[in-house]
């Protein structure tokens, strides 16, 4: 290799290394520890570890104090395999403080241990707002509720992130994506030097999680960023809801809308995200306006709609979580122009088990399935080649149902046990040998109305 080569690399090594102590230092300044960054800085570049800590809402317990305990239960239990989550400890503070204390989204293809006095730890401290959505409404007695409100991280958002199965690497990269577009804003990069935009576009066939990832994604954002913004917002716009019920109002509702919006914008502690689901409805509404088919005021509302959210993506704490079902280009000029856009598709096999395991494990602490069994993880299944064997014949005939039922929504997924005892089991209680026959069961249903559905039968 020519020398200069090998320095310039040397060099990018270097300046990435320092870019990242600099990300961390300065969006992570509190979660990590002086201990930490030293790790990073001692020249080695070494694997990230982040650690969610959820502090009981009740707890009064200082930051500092959680922290300190919390890096010494790590270095009690320094090695670790994956992600894993302690919601029992073995001392006091930490039982009366803390819910639980995760290692979470660590690379599951590395299968080696990881020893975290070797990594740099980031250590996220929250704690979850337990009040449900607010409605933004507009009139004081008006039952028109123009959005959905929620303080992050909430607590009807907490697990979403988990439950959802993707290709691996999908959910992280989409973190680390936003993770770097709000950095940018913070820290006013000029974006005609650099161009980015903090507006998210995920689209695919309905029912495959893109909603929820939105969801989950300013969940952990808000957890993530927690030493930068001291909370989250997150509103909730349906664009269906919105056209249904307004037509007949005109667009200075939309207006009145957004300044509500714009006063969560002017607190520059919080992270507000503006989701809008199923984004070309707006465009369908303006072609049907254009058209004629569709009242002149929709195109009040939609025009206002647009301009307000180009105004309001200026602002450096804002991200726009968009979702679609129509995967060619929507002709929207501020989704066109998406920096981030992400085809969300139906679950892989291995994702199709996950889901599966994920229900039956459920199933088996609520006693529903009785008694609770043995059943491995799909990385378990590879590891000794889906050798049939009695301990796995349970989880082999998963496998089959998971193949069995490839081509299924996530939505379909989620609900096919339901199905399956339903139809199939009514009993209150169920073995799960006599459950997964009524998967099985419940699959080739299912499969059966779909194809009737593509048929139109
Ligand atoms: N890949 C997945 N892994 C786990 N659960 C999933 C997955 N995809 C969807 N689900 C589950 O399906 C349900 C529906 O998801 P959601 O409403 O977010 O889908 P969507 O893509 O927004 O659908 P639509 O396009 O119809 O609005 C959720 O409960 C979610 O947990
Ligand atoms: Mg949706």
């Amino acid at each position: 290799m020519p020398v200069g080569f090998a320095t310039a690399q040397k060099t990018r090594h270097f300046l990435h290394h320092q870019f990242l102590i600099k990300l961390f230092d300065n969006i992570h300044v509190v979660s990590c520890t002086s201990m930490d960054v030293d790790r990073m800085k001692n020249g080695v570049q070494t694997q990230n570890i982040n650690v969610e800590v959820h502090v009981k809402s009740h707890s009064t317990a200082h930051l500092s104090d959680v922290r300190m305990h919390v890096l010494a239960l790590l270095s009690r239990h320094s090695v670790v395999f994956g992600n894993y989550s302690w919601t029992e400890f073995d001392e006091e503070f930490l039982t009366k403080h803390i819910v639980s204390v995760a290692i979470v989204d660590v690379n599951q293809t590395v299968k080696q241990p990881l020893d975290l006095n070797s990594c740099s730890v980031f250590v996220h401290i929250f704690t979850l707002n337990e009040d449900g959505p607010s409605t933004l409404s507009l009139e004081d007695d008006e039952e028109l509720s123009a959005a959905n409100h929620w303080l992050l991280p909430a607590a009807e958002f907490h697990g979403i992130w988990e439950s959802l199965e993707y290709e691996s690497g999908v959910k992280t990269q989409l973190l680390d994506y936003v993770t770097t577009t709000i950095y940018f804003s913070d820290k006013n990069v000029d974006s005609n030097l650099i161009s980015w935009n903090r507006v998210v576009l995920l689209h695919g066939p309905p029912g495959t999680g893109k909603t929820s990832l939105c969801k989950a994604l300013a969940q952990k954002l808000s957890i993530r960023l927690s030493n930068r913004y001291s909370y989250g917002q997150f509103v909730e716009i349906n664009s269906h809801s919105l056209f249904s019920k307004w037509f007949s109002e005109s667009g200075k509702l939309v207006t009145k809308m957004f300044q509500k919006i714009q006063q969560l914008i002017n607190d520059k502690d919080a992270l507000v995200f503006v989701l809008i689901d199923e984004v070309e409805s707006l465009t369908v509404a303006r072609t049907a306006c254009q058209a004629g088919t569709e009242p002149s005021d929709a195109i009040r509302v939609v025009n206002s709609v647009l301009t307000q959210l180009d105004q309001i993506k200026r602002h450096s704490n804002v991200v726009i979580l968009t979702t679609s079902n129509v995967t060619e280009k929507i002709d929207l000029a501020f989704v066109d122009r998406a920096d981030i856009k992400q085809y969300i598709g139906p679950p892989s096999e291995k994702g199709i088990y996950n889901i599966y395991l994920s229900c039956l494990e459920e199933l088996m602490k609520c006693q529903i399935i009785h008694p609770r069994q043995q059943l491995f993880t799909i990385s378990e299944l590879e590891t000794i080649g889906f050798a049939e064997s009695e301990v796995c014949e349970h989880s082999l005939k998963l496998r089959k149902i998971a193949l069995k039922s490839l081509g299924l929504s996530g939505r379909a997924l989620r609900k096919l046990p339901f199905l399956a005892h339903a139809l199939f089991v009514k009993t209150p209680t169920v073995t799960l040998e006599r459950f997964l026959e009524a998967m099985d069961q419940a699959v080739a249903k299912q499969k059966e109305e779909k194809t009737n559905l593509v048929n139109g039968v």
